[in-house]
C-alpha cells in the first residue's frame, strides 16, 4: 500500500465514542497515517471501545483477541486500545495478561496523548499504559477531528457524568461533569457551518446539566439561543437529556429556535416508580409523563424516543408491565431497548434480586414487539405525506439516496444528481418498518406528520 503508514480503527459504543474516533483519526493523520478499510493492511489498530454493557465488552474483547496471528505475522503492527473500557478498575492488568500482543492501553482521559504514546511505544519494547484518574477536557483538542459525517457534525458540549445511575458504569470511566465554554462551542458550531455543514449534534450524557459546574453562568438553553442566532438554514439535534431536570426553559428554546429538531431523547429506563427510585433515576413515571406532556402542549408535533431497560435486580412481571403502559402512554415514535447487563463496582450489580436471563429474555422480546408495532403505526402515517429530508448519504446496494426528516425518520429515494448535503422533499409512497421510500417532490409543501 505505497509508502504512507495506515491507520484502522474500530468503533463501540455511543455517539460520544464515534466523535472521539473523529478525533483519534485526527491525531493520526497528523502524525502521517491516511485510513485503509482492511486490518491487513494497516500499520496500527485502534480499538475505542466501550462497557456499557456486557456484550459491547465481549465483542471488543473478540476482535482483539483475533488479532493474535495478524501480529504475529507483523510484528511491526502496533495495536492500541482506548476508550471507556480500558478505564475501570483494573482493566488495564487484565488486558495485559488477557492480549500481551497489545502495545498500547490508554484511558478515556488520555486520548489526547496518543501521538506521544506512539513515540513511546517505538523506543521501546513494552507495551506503554497510559490511564489518568480525572481529565479536563479529556486532553484533547476538539479542532483535531477528521469529521466523515459529512452534512452531519457531532459537538461535545460537556465530559463526564455526576448522576450515578445505579445501574450504571460511565461516571467510573468518563469522570465527573466538565462543561465546555459556551463561546467554544459556539465558535466551533460557526466554523461547522462556515464549510457546510447542515446537521450539528450536540452531546453530552446530561445536557440539562451543562454549565452546572460553572455555577450557572451558563445554561443548555441558553447555548441553543446562542447557537440559532446563526441566519442559515440547519438542523440542530441534542443528546442527551435526562427526564430528571427536563423542563420549561429547555422547551422554550426549542419552540423559539427554528433549528432544533422537534424530536427529544428522552431515556425513561422504566415504567414502574420503585425500579425508577432503585435505579437513581430521580424522577416518578407520572413526572415523566407530565413532561412529556408539556412539551407536546407547547409543540404538538413534537417526538419522543427513549432509552427503555428490563431486567433490572428484582424487577417483578407487574413492574414489567408498568414499563409497557408507560411506552403506550408516552407514545414514544422509537426506543432503544437494553437487557439490564451488571457492571462490576455499580450499586445494581451488588443488589440481590438478579433476573435470570430466560426472565429478561421474554421481557425483551415483547418489549421490542410492542416498541415496533408503534413505530411502524407511525411510519404508515408518512405515506401519501410530503417530508424534508436531509440527504446524507447513497446506498450503493439499494442505489438509492437516504437522508432523514426532522424526526430521525430514514427516508430513501432515487435521484440522477449527487444530493448528499442537500435539504429536499420526499414524496412518501412506501413505508417499511422504520424506513421510508419516496420519490424527489420539490413542488409539493411538506405537512406535518
Ligand atoms: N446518559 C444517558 C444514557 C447513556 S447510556 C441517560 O442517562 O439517558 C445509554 C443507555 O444504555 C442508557 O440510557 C440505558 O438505557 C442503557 N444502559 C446503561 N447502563 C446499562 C446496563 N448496565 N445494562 C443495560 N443497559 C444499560
Ligand atoms: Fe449513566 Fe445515568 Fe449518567 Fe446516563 S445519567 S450516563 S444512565 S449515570
Ligand atoms: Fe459511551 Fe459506552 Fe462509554 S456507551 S460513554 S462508549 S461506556
Amino acid at each position: 500500500m505505497g509508502f504512507r503508514k495506515h491507520y484502522k480503527i474500530v468503533t463501540y459504543g455511543c455517539q460520544m465514542n464515534v466523535h472521539e474516533s473523529e478525533k483519534i483519526a485526527g491525531i493520526l493523520r497528523a502524525k502521517g497515517y491516511e485510513e485503509c478499510a482492511n486490518e491487513e493492511d494497516a500499520d496500527i489498530i485502534v480499538f475505542n471501545t466501550c462497557c456499557i454493557r456486557e456484550n459491547a465488552e465481549n465483542h471488543a474483547y473478540g476482535n482483539i483477541g483475533a488479532l493474535k496471528k495478524l501480529k504475529r505475522e507483523k510484528p511491526s503492527l502496533l495495536i492500541a486500545v482506548g476508550g471507556c473500557m480500558t478505564q475501570q478498575n483494573g482493566a488495564a492488568e487484565r488486558l495485559k495478561k488477557k492480549f500481551p500482543f497489545v502495545d498500547i492501553i490508554f484511558g478515556t482521559h488520555n486520548l489526547g496523548r496518543l501521538g506521544e504514546l506512539i513515540e513511546k511505544k517505538s523506543a521501546r519494547k513494552k507495551a506503554v499504559v497510559e490511564i489518568a484518574e480525572e481529565g479536563r477536557e479529556d486532553g484533547c483538542d476538539e479542532d483535531i477531528a477528521f469529521r466523515t459525517s459529512y452534512p452531519n457534525a457531532w459537538v461535545n458540549i460537556m465530559y463526564g457524568c455526576n448522576n450515578f445511575c445505579s445501574y450504571c458504569i460511565v461516571p467510573y470511566v468518563r469522570g465527573r461533569e466538565r462543561s465546555r465554554r459556551p463561546e467554544a462551542i459556539v465558535k466551533e458550531v460557526n466554523g461547522l457551518l462556515d464549510r457546510g455543514y447542515k446537521e450539528i449534534t450536540l452531546l453530552g450524557q446530561n445536557v440539562n446539566s451543562y454549565g452546572n459546574d460553572a455555577g450557572g453562568a451558563f445554561t443548555f438553553p441558553r447555548l441553543l439561543d446562542d447557537i440559532c442566532k446563526r441566519e442559515e438554514k440547519f438542523r440542530l439535534r441534542f443528546m442527551t437529556s435526562n427526564p430528571k431536570d427536563f423542563g420549561e426553559e429547555l422547551i422554550r428554546a426549542i419552540a423559539e429556535n427554528r433549528q432544533v429538531c422537534h424530536l427529544v431523547h428522552l431515556p425513561v429506563q422504566a415504567g414502574s416508580d420503585r425500579i425508577l427510585r432503585l435505579m437513581n433515576r430521580k424522577y416518578t413515571a407520572e413526572e415523566y409523563l407530565e413532561k412529556a406532556a408539556l412539551l407536546r402542549r407547547a409543540l404538538p408535533d413534537c417526538q419522543l424516543t427513549s432509552d427503555i431497560m428490563v431486567g433490572f435486580p428484582t424487577e417483578t412481571e407487574e413492574d414489567f408491565q408498568d414499563t409497557l403502559r408507560l411506552v403506550k402512554e408516552a407514545r414514544f415514535s422509537t426506543a432503544f431497548t437494553f437487557v439490564y447487563s451488571p457492571r462490576q463496582g455499580t450499586k445494581a450489580a451488588a443488589m440481590e434480586g438478579q433476573i435470570p436471563e430466560e426472565v429478561k429474555k421474554d421481557r425483551i422480546m415483547r418489549l421490542v414487539e410492542l416498541v415496533n408495532a408503534q413505530t411502524r403505526a407511525l411510519s404508515s402515517g408518512y405515506v401519501g405525506k410530503t417530508v424534508e429530508i436531509l440527504c446524507e448519504d447513497r446506498d450503493e446496494k439499494k442505489g438509492l439516496y437516504l437522508g432523514r426528516d426532522e424526526y430521525g425518520r430514514m427516508g430513501y429515494f432515487r435521484s440522477e444528481k449527487d444530493r448528499v448535503g442537500e435539504f429536499v422533499r420526499l414524496k412518501i409512497e412506501e413505508a417499511s418498518g422504520i424506513s421510508l421510500y419516496g420519490r424527489l417532490a420539490e413542488d409539493e409543501r411538506e405537512e406535518r406528520i
